[in-house]
Order: structure tokens, then sequence, then C-alpha cells
């Protein structure tokens, strides 16, 4: 059998590859045209790695988050995340993937403006049919790590636009996913309020191991990446060197 190589950067956490893909490419189909939005495509990531990806609009970043997520599928290629083999799972498998594997974190936040912060986030415990009393409480317990316990009643439109992507990251691991996906999470933020965006990720990769795939504009990401990547025009380079011996 292969070996599993070890985890240089949480010892802790189990060896072997959250997310593994192989020769990953993504063809659109707009009527009678194709447009590759991602060429073959190599990437194996470790439990807990933070891993950042620059390029400019249009270069694939989108696309290759939601691939990995089982938004969307690859045309062609090899992907397993967390043990799923998204090439060969059905629709409902896909589903529970996602649900199960996955939080994803947008730039826009994308939080129900009518509900306070604590109802926001306990929704995909309720969706998974955790009790109501289970669901605040553990609710409480995320929005605490995010260092939002005083902000539990307000709506969207009370909070700023950093205290609404706290809770959106609060949402987002919710279910305890082993990856969180963040699409440009600081794109709508002002500096001070991104770096704080930034140093809440780090943390909570450093305390409870969540690895993370963000994909940005702001190059005060690269800073703390254990592994950084450029995508242009649909081809992942790597940046930064991580630990030897893994792509
Ligand atoms: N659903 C789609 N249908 C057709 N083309 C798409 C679709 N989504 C993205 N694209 C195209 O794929 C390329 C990569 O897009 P995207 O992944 O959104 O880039 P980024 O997130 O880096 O801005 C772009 O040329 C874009 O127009
Ligand atoms: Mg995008």
């Amino acid at each position: 059998m292969e070996e599993l190589p070890s985890n240089p950067t949480h010892p802790a956490l189990p060896a072997g590859y959250v997310i593994q893909a192989t020769g990953i490419k993504k063809v659109y189909k707009r009527g009678r045209e194709e447009i590759v939005a991602l060429w073959d495509t190599n990437l194996s990531i470790l439990p807990g790695e933070f891993i950042v990806m620059i390029g400019p609009s249009g270069s694939g970043k989108s696309t290759l988050l939601h691939l990995l997520g089982g938004i969307d599928r690859p045309t062609r290629g090899e992907l397993r995340v967390n043990g799923v083999d998204l090439i060969t799972a059905n629709e409902d498998a896909l589903t529970r993937f996602r649900r199960d594997n996955i939080g994803f974190v947008f730039q826009f936040y994308n939080l129900l403006p009518s509900l306070n912060a604590l109802d926001n986030v306990i929704l995909p415990l309720l969706a998974k049919g955790m009790s109501w009393k289970a669901s605040r409480e553990r609710g409480a317990v995320v929005l605490e790590q995010v260092g939002l316990s005083h902000r539990q009643k307000h709506t969207p439109s009370q909070l700023s636009g950093g205290e609404q992507q706290r809770v959106a990251i609060a949402r987002a691991m919710a279910l305890e996913p082993r990856v969180i996906l963040a699409d440009e999470p600081t794109g709508d933020l002002d500096r001070a309020s991104s770096n704080s965006i930034i140093n809440l990720m780090v943390d909570l990769k450093q305390r409870l191991g969540v690895t993370f795939i963000v994909a940005t504009h702001n190059l005060n990401l690269l800073q703390v990446a254990d592994r950084s990547y450029e995508l242009t025009d649909g081809h992942l380079n790597r940046m930064s060197n991580g630990p030897a011996g893994y792509i």
C-alpha cells in the first residue's frame, strides 16, 4: 500500500490528504462555444493546511473552489475530498458530501437579512435535523469561536461587514467541516476588517485544525499561507515552498 504522508503542520491530525485532485479539467459550454476554465490541475492538500490562491478575475479561482466543494463537477480527472470520490458520487451523495464535509464562505456573506446572527448560524444545524436546543447551544459555541458572543441577537444590517463575515464563518463551521472554502472572503472589507478576518481564519486553523482554501486578490493572505498558488488563464502554479515530498 502507498505510504501516507505525515502531517507537517498538524501532527495530531490524521495522515493522508484531505483533498487529492489529479488532472482535473473544467470546460463550460455556452451554446457552441467552449470555455476551458481550468486546465489539467493537480493538487494535494493535507488536513489543517492553509492554502491561498490568487489570480486575476476570470482566471478560474471560483471554478476550482466549486469543484473542490462538490458544487460542480470536473469535465475530466480524478477528485477525492475527505475520502469521497466526487467523480462517481451521485447527486444525493454530493449533497450529503457538501453538507457534512465543506463550509463555504463568500465575498458578500450571504446571510439571511431577516434572521439574527445566532439564527443564521444554526440554520444548517436545524436543516440536518438537530434539535432546537442543541442547535442553539452549538450556535453559541461557534459564535464564541469567532468572537461574536455579544452579537447573537443582531441582524446583518446591525453588524459591520467584518462582523457579518464572522457570522458567515461561524455558519460555515457549525457542522464541523474538515474543509472551509472561502471565495474572496475579504473582498468587500476595509483593510482593518480584512486583517481581522485573516487573523480569525489563521486562528481557527491553528486551534481547530480546519483546512482553509482561500481564493483572493488580497496579497496579505500570502503571508499566512502554508502554500500558495497562482491561477493564470486556468493554469494553477505553485508560488511558495511547502513541505517537501508532495505537489
Ligand atoms: N457557469 C459558467 N458558464 C460559462 N462560463 C463560465 C461559467 N462560470 C465561469 N465561467 C468562465 O470560466 C472562467 C473562469 O471563471 P471563474 O472561475 O469565475 O474565475 P475567477 O473566480 O478567477 O474570477 C471565466 O472565463 C468565466 O467567464
Ligand atoms: Mg471568482
